[in-house]
């Protein structure tokens, strides 16, 4: 009798450590009433400064109205205004992002070749619905509702496709390098430990020195956390939602040293890297056992699928449906490697993105309204990627174009 009770004890003992590795200890001081980001939020300089309200956000999803069939009786378009529509990429990016034509410089594989479109016997009105909502004809299509949301009018949708009916050729590519199958796909291999190479470096440094003074009061060696991040992020039961590295650092330091490093301020991203550094190399393990960490991933998974902006893209759209295809010149990542080299150092913009700047990137790319940097679907998200990507090493600071 003793002996079982004592095990059943032992038992409880093991699940409730378990539950608490998947969450983020309750003992741990979190600053929970203030958002995690310097406030008010404003999008960053340099960034389309556009209001995209009118069109579903990832925390404000809008049903997917698909357009009525368009009835067209007489084109009266003209192909010679169509033929610099299609390449006006002040709408969203223009259509040589996914489809060759002649003239295309660097275009996009997304969807077919359109060089001899005029030649495969489409109806005007067909043709016009294609552009106008192409979820009439595909309900799942990657391709945006260019003339349901407004992007192109009724007489330039018209023009467009006059332009399409005179492509009866086809006219392969100026080089080789403009032929997205033969176009070499990028690989990152400079050495991203390397300061030299990786500015971003210099904030791993930062970062430690920042340890030194802040947290060795309370905390041993780093080196206890050498884990810690591939288990990250975590449900926080104060929260009641997923936090992540940099906004659990925000959060702890403002309860546990009374100082403010909201995200992506330079203190928090020092740390955040930091910590990160120490488990360079070690596997992503996310524990997702417990129930409250599966709803989050199945909400993950669920807002990864969903379509957001006016140009009505979802994550999979570009990373999984249309993953290691060509979006102009652009490569698409699989969401298979996607998060264990985040944060990185962007050489073309000078800048260290974490993850959640990413999001926010590929929101606003698309012409969706962003969220703010601790938003709780962001979390949601980056769970279902981390997930998707356990076992893969961590390699942080990272480096890319
Ligand atoms: C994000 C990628 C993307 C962009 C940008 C895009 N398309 Fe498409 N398009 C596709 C895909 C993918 C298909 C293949 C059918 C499908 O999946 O719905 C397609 C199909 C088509 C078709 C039908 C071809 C056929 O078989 O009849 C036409 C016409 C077309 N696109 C025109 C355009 C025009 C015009 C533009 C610019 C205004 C444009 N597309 C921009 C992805 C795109
Ligand atoms: C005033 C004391 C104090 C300071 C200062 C402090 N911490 Fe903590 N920290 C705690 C306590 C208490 C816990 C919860 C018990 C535990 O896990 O050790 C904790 C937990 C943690 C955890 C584990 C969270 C989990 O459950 O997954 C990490 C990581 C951490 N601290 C990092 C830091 C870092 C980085 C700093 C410096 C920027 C810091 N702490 C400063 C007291 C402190
Ligand atoms: C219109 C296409 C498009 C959509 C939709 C899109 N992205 Fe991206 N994303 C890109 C492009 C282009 C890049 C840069 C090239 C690359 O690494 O894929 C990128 C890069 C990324 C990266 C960095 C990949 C790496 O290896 O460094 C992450 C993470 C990411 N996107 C996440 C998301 C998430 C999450 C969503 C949904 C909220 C999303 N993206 C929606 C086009 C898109």
């Amino acid at each position: 009798m003793k002996y079982n009770k004592m095990k059943c004890l032992a038992i409880s003992l093991l699940i409730s450590n378990n539950v608490l590795a998947a969450h983020l200890s309750e003992q741990v001081p979190l600053e929970i009433q203030m958002p995690a980001f310097a406030e008010p939020w404003k999008r960053y300089n340099g960034w389309a400064q556009d209001d995209w309200g009118n069109f579903s956000t990832l925390a404000n999803i809008l049903p997917q109205n698909i357009a009525p069939i368009q009835k067209v009786e007489k084109l009266e378009g003209d192909p010679e205004k169509g033929k610099k529509l299609v390449d006006d990429r002040t709408r969203g990016g223009g259509c040589y992002a996914c489809h060759n034509m002649p003239n295309a410089n660097l275009p996009g594989n997304v969807g077919p070749d359109l060089s001899t479109i005029a030649t495969w016997d489409r109806s005007d009105e067909y043709l016009y619905n294609r552009i106008y909502d192409p979820r009439i004809i595909n309900p799942l299509t990657v391709m945006p509702p260019w003339g349901a949301h407004g992007l192109f009018n009724d007489q330039e949708i018209r023009d467009m496709v006059a332009y399409l009916k005179t492509l009866n050729k086809s006219i392969g590519y100026k080089t080789s390098f403009d032929d997205p199958d033969k176009r070499p796909v990028p690989v990152e291999d400079r050495p991203n430990l390397d300061p030299l190479e990786n500015p971003a470096m210099f904030a791993t440094e930062d970062g430690e020195r920042l340890y030194m003074e802040l947290c060795s009061g309370c905390h041993q060696s780093p080196m206890t956390f050498q884990n810690w991040a591939t288990m990250m992020p975590k449900f926080s039961t104060k929260m009641n939602k997923i936090i992540g590295i940099e906004e659990f650092v925000t959060r702890h330091t403002r309860a546990a040293n009374n100082v403010n490093f909201p995200m992506q301020s330079p203190q928090n991203t020092a740390l955040s890297i930091f910590l990160r550094f120490l488990s360079n190399g070690k596997n992503i393990q996310v524990d997702t056992s417990d129930p409250e960490t599966q709803a989050a991933l199945m909400r993950g998974e669920k807002l990864a699928q969903t379509k957001v902006g006016q140009l009505n893209f979802s994550c999979t759209d570009c990373h999984q449906i249309a993953s290691n295809k060509w979006i102009r010149g652009q490569y698409l990542a699989d969401m298979k490697s996607m998060i264990d080299h985040f944060p990185l150092y962007r050489t073309s913009r000078g800048e260290i993105w974490d993850i959640r700047k990413r999001f926010q990137w590929c929101n606003v790319a698309i012409r969706a309204n962003e969220l703010p940097p601790d938003a709780k679907e962001y979390g949601d998200l980056e769970l279902y990627l981390t997930q998707y990507n356990r076992g893969s090493p961590l390699s942080v600071p990272n480096i890319r174009h």
